[in-house]
């Protein structure tokens, strides 16, 4: 599967989910996640991202790791919605792009 990793947190760009053939992105408030039981391994989503933020579960870094299973987790999340168009990033995308260590501002 594929995994959105940290530098989404607070950017949410959403260009990754029109390109989905699975439709398998939920989106919460500030963070959109993989469901791991529905991507197929297709790689379409990772070049869309403008911040790199999906990457293969076998090439996560030790750092984002624990991504996958937050991915999971959050897919079942009763208030997070399936997403398959896309909308404005967040309105301060720009500024947090730049910054890589963002999890505990993640909302769920
Ligand atoms: Fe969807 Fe393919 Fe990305 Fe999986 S790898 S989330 S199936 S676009
Ligand atoms: Fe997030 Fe990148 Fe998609 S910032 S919403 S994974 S395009």
């Amino acid at each position: 599967t594929f995994v959105v990793t940290e530098p989404c947190i607070q950017c949410k760009y959403t260009d990754c989910v029109t390109v989905c053939p699975m439709d398998c992105f939920m989106e919460g408030p500030n963070f959109l996640v993989i469901n791991p039981d529905e991507c197929i391994d297709c790689s379409m989503c990772v070049a869309e991202c403008p911040v790199g933020a999906i990457v293969g579960d076998r090439e996560l870094a030790a750092d984002q790791a624990h991504f996958l299973e937050l991915n999971r987790s959050l897919s079942a999340h009763p208030d997070w919605q399936r997403i398959t168009m896309s909308k404005p990033a967040l309105p301060e995308h720009e500024k947090w792009a730049r910054t890589t260590t963002k999890l505990s501002l993640l909302l769920e």
